[in-house]
């Protein structure tokens, strides 16, 4: 081991640190904050961490000074909560304007929204391009056509809060696939014939919207789409929510369900009796036998899953290998990867080491882990600790705490780690007058790493 006098970790320095890449906690120059979340040895699982911080430009902070701000902006499928970036469930939710009718124009403005805050207007204009023209006679914008391919930006739309009206047709506009992750049509506004779902004298062969759930006000009017099959047979009421009464279902002159047949455009044989949007097992309204996610499948005995509960399967951890008898990493037949505890983990925490596939405790003296039980730095031992005992060819004997006195005979000393880049270069400069202050000031602080 070659001993290296750069210096790491106290005030002067880490000043000039932090202020290029690392954080400042305390007055303590750190790689990062304190975790929010702490591994607990005992239960195998993260904690909360009291002591956690947040990262604040280049400070941690305990609480965040501004709500908000603690994270700048979270990286993209995370959210803010309380300042901090937590992974959305689905997309992360925003909220857009609905507009007249979409169009070429603006289109784009739609990308990424969770809910549209008014209604979807797609009319045969919207496809073909129009000019705007004002009521004094001039005119306004010119939209150029438009494929109906970029309706796909509508695919991460769970609510509509007011109507969708569709009177369009063209040769590639056969489904509303992209509106699949549509859950709820409030209808708080309605078009014609008081409809919150208005679709007349499209292309449509099918509808597609495999995750509508309710429809909550207007009325559902579906009339003279004459390629469209499936939309007869949806058992619609179960989507009126109990105030079927107050709903006016109107289906008329779409195509003839006999030749839907013949075409083989009929449900999924684990479809039930209420119906789907398309062809497929995952455009089902309500499953047969069992739901698997999106999908209806006959049985959970399938590789990989198991029932989780009545009429319904789930997959099982990814952590597992050889399927599993329940939900969490606990219930795996084998591990995928090893095993920390009861339970299959992709990697042992870092205060562990992977013994044959199995985590086990490095030794206490040991910081940043290690690959084995032994108490000192190297292949069966720990990664780095904050203290060892080194012998007269400056080998490692073994490690001790960092607050542990030397055994007689033994003084302390500092030793401080590698460093590269930016700071190996202030380190250099600061050299001279360091090994003065060390001099003058003794700090029992010895750091190693191979
Ligand atoms: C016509 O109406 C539009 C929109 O209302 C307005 O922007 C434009 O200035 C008007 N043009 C004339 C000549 O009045
Ligand atoms: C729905 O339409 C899209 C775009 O035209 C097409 O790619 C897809 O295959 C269609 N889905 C079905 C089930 O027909
Ligand atoms: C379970 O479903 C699969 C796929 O549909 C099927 O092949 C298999 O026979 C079913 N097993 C049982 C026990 O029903």
């Amino acid at each position: 081991m070659s001993r290296y006098f750069t210096f790491y970790g106290t005030f002067f320095i880490c000043a000039l640190a932090c202020a290029c890449h690392n954080f400042n906690d305390d007055g303590e120059c750190k790689q990062e904050c304190p975790p929010m979340k702490k591994y607990n040895a005992i239960s195998y699982s993260w904690l909360t961490n009291p002591n956690g911080k947040y990262a604040y430009g280049a400070t941690c902070v305990g609480d965040c000074p501004d709500s908000g701000t603690c994270v700048q902006s979270c990286p993209l499928k995370k959210k803010d909560v309380n300042g901090e970036c937590v992974p959305c469930a689905g997309p992360c939710s925003k909220t857009c304007q609905g507009a007249v009718s979409v169009h070429n124009g603006n289109i784009d403005s739609f990308k990424d929204c969770t809910i549209l805050e008014g209604s979807l207007t797609i009319l045969d204009h919207s496809f073909d391009g129009f000019q705007v023209v004002y009521q004094n006679f001039t005119f306004g914008d010119k939209y150029p056509e438009m494929h109906p391919s970029k309706l796909e930006v509508f695919s991460t739309l769970e609510e509509v809060t007011g109507y969708i009206n569709i009177q369009a047709t063209h040769p590639e506009f056969t489904n509303l696939s992209f509106l699949r992750n549509l859950q709820v049509i409030s209808g708080r506004e309605t078009t014609e014939y008081f409809s919150s779902l208005y679709i007349a004298k499209t292309s449509l062969k099918s509808l597609g919207l495999r995750s509508l759930r309710r429809i909550s006000s207007g009325n559902v009017y579906i009339l003279e789409n004459n390629n469209l099959c499936f939309a007869e047979n949806i058992r619609w009421l179960k989507l009126f929510k109990g105030d079927e009464l107050k709903f006016q279902l109107l289906l008329q002159n779409n195509k003839n369900e006999k030749f839907c047949r013949t075409g083989g455009f009929v449900c999924h044989e684990e479809c039930s009796e209420d119906g789907c949007w398309d062809i497929g097992d995952d455009q089902c309204l309500s499953c047969r036998n069992f739901k698997l996610g999106d999908r209806c499948v006959n049985n959970c005995s399938m590789f990989g899953i198991y029932e989780k509960e009545s009429k319904v399967c789930a997959n099982c951890h990814e952590e597992c290998e050889g399927g599993c008898y329940g939900s969490d990493s606990s219930n795996c037949v084998r591990c995928k990867n090893v095993k920390d505890g009861p339970y299959c983990v992709a990697t042992c925490p870092s205060s562990k080491y992977n013994n044959n596939g199995e985590c086990e405790n490095c030794h206490g003296n040991c910081i940043e882990g290690c690959k084995g039980p032994d108490n000192n730095v190297g292949e069966r031992g720990c990664n780095s600790c904050k203290k060892a005992l080194v012998n007269d060819k400056n080998d490692i004997e073994y490690c001790l705490q960092e607050n542990e006195q030397c055994p007689y005979g033994y003084f302390s000393e500092l030793v401080v780690r590698k460093s590269s880049g930016l700071l190996k270069s202030m380190v250099d400069e600061f050299q001279t007058s360091l090994k003065h202050f060390l001099q003058k000031r003794f700090l029992d602080y010895t750091a190693f790493k191979l």
